[in-house]
């Protein structure tokens, strides 16, 4: 994994980069009707089905406007770790980010909403739920103050547990365990209910936490695990599924407002294709790591449900703290019927 050192540097290149850029061309924020290449940081491989998304994302919208506006995705956290890349967009430094719910949490606490354990019955229900501006329209301009626009969700699928130690079947196992979670308050508590001690960490520094034994586990979906090479140094793979939370695409609201009305319709369009290319991939790509999980000697187990879902419930009604983040979980639990 790489040294912050390092990433500060490559932050460094491209914010120098997008500067020269904007100098050379004179154009640049403000100039409506403009165009330019979209810088857009993202924590995954490249053989995350995100990463693959968003690329065919930025292809489709460069032949929809005649080469006017491109994206480029930086992987591997390039461009920062979310949190930093969150605070870009702000800055209207980075262009775009694609950030976990928890991040946004941090920001306005009604999207905590979706980071509930048992809010989304399935992957379906989550999408239907993230992507219906009915439901998320006033929750995703409220950042707009902060030059934040989020655009729509793409599901990071159902998160387990792993640990370096194992089998885990019942909380019980966990005492003593330290299990690495997001930046978010609610999560950390949920893993302490869940019977381990929780770290909150960057994305980018699990593997080696857990190989150095800073961490026992950690929790993830499937793909993340064996994309970020998890499953080398923590082999036991309790199927938990305590969470299906949302990523979120962000915008510098600015460099939107940069769009002319027709260039805004093929990025609205192909954005909307771009969710839908990245569910369908999810499936295989979820599949695909399970076998490779399973060849790798990777060991799975079922849990006691029962106990692992009367352990987070508590967190449900303790998080819905105002009228809004009520009707919010409200709607999405009534939209799973
Ligand atoms: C998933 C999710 C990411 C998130 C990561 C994490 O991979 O897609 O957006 O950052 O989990 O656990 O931090």
């Amino acid at each position: 994994m790489r040294h912050n050192h390092d990433r500060a540097l490559s932050i460094a290149a491209v914010v120098g980069a997008t500067a020269l850029a904007l100098t050379g061309c004179g154009g640049g924020s403000g100039a409506a009707g403009g165009g330019g290449t979209l810088r857009l940081a993202l924590n995954q491989t490249e053989e995350h089905p995100s990463f693959i998304a968003l690329e065919d994302f930025g292809n489709r919208l460069t032949e929809g406007t005649d080469g006017r506006w491109g994206i480029e995705v930086y992987a591997n956290e390039t461009l920062g770790a979310q949190q930093e890349a969150l605070q870009l967009v702000g800055a209207d430094t980075v262009d775009m980010a694609i950030v976990a719910g928890p991040q946004l949490e941090n920001l306005n606490e009604e999207f905590v909403a979706f980071n509930l354990p048992l809010v989304f019955d399935s992957i379906d229900h989550q999408m239907n739920v993230i992507n219906n501006p009915d439901i998320t329209g006033d929750l995703y301009s409220s950042l707009e103050d902060q030059n934040i626009s989020v655009l729509g969700g793409l599901t990071a699928g159902t998160r387990n547990i792993y640990t370096s130690e194992g089998p885990i079947t019942e909380p019980a196992d966990l005492d003593g365990m330290k299990i690495r979670v997001q930046e978010s308050p609610i999560h950390t508590e949920m893993i302490e209910r869940m019977g381990g001690s929780a770290t909150p960490m960057a994305y980018g520094e699990v593997y080696t936490a857990l190989q150095s034994g800073v961490l026992d586990g950690a929790e993830n979906n499937e793909v993340s695990y064996m994309t970020q090479k998890h499953y080398e140094v923590a082999g036991y793979f309790a199927r938990t599924e305590h969470l299906i939370v949302p990523d979120y695409l962000v915008m510098s609201t600015e460099r939107l407002a940069d769009m002319s009305e027709a260039d805004r319709a093929v990025f609205d369009a192909e954005w909307s294709a771009a969710i839908g290319e990245h569910t369908e991939l999810w499936t295989g790509a979820t599949d695909e790591a399970i076998a490779e999980a399973e060849a790798a000697g990777v060991q799975f187990n079922d849990v006691d449900d029962e106990t692992f879902r009367a352990a987070v419930e508590p967190l449900v009604d303790q998080s819905l703290t105002s009228d809004t983040i009520r009707e919010l979980y409200e709607t999405t639990r009534a939209a799973a019927e």
